[in-house]
């Protein structure tokens, strides 16, 4: 019988919902900061350069650690369809990456508040969206894991207790 590789990707997978959880709360805060640039209020330079500073460190981390072969390598070894779909997620990775670059070009170049808004919030929907199909492709894994061990699955996305 088949056999996925479950505790490495467990820990790994621990790790990487507390970082969701950490991005989680710096999204919501962006998301607020993006209302207040769209309806014209006063945001703080300092501010604006602080929460896109933290949000940048901690999505290029996040990136990196899920990018390791425990994590993405081992759900795309699963099936085919989950290959596929941790390619997809690599791509968008990069994507994102390239999107905090543009937005840090914006912030230091005092871009309009409409443009700085419309900059970021492009990219906290693509995270959400991505973060919705990265979700998808460890259930996919863990559907593969539960044809090959016939026992229920631990969820990835739930709180470690
Ligand atoms: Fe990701
Ligand atoms: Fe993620």
């Amino acid at each position: 019988m088949m056999s996925l590789p479950m505790p490495t990707l467990f820990g790994r997978a621990t790790a990487i919902f507390d970082a969701h959880k950490t991005l989680h709360k710096t999204v919501a805060q962006l998301y607020d900061l993006c209302a207040r640039l769209m309806s014209g209020r006063q945001v703080a330079a300092a501010e604006l350069h602080a929460l896109v500073g933290v949000f940048s460190v901690q999505l290029r981390e996040h990136f990196s650690s899920e990018e390791e072969d425990d994590y993405f390598g081992t759900l795309a070894r699963s099936s085919a369809e989950a290959g596929e779909l941790v390619a997809v997620l690599h791509v968008e990775h990069a994507d994102m990456r390239d999107g905090l670059d543009e937005l840090a070009r914006l912030v230091e170049g005092r871009a309009s508040s409409g443009e700085l808004a419309e900059c970021l919030n492009a990219l906290l929907d693509q995270f959400n969206d991505h973060e919705k199909k990265e979700s998808r492709a460890m259930q996919q894994y863990l559907r593969e894991g539960k044809e090959c061990r016939q026992s229920p699955p631990v969820p990835p996305y739930s709180s470690p207790p």
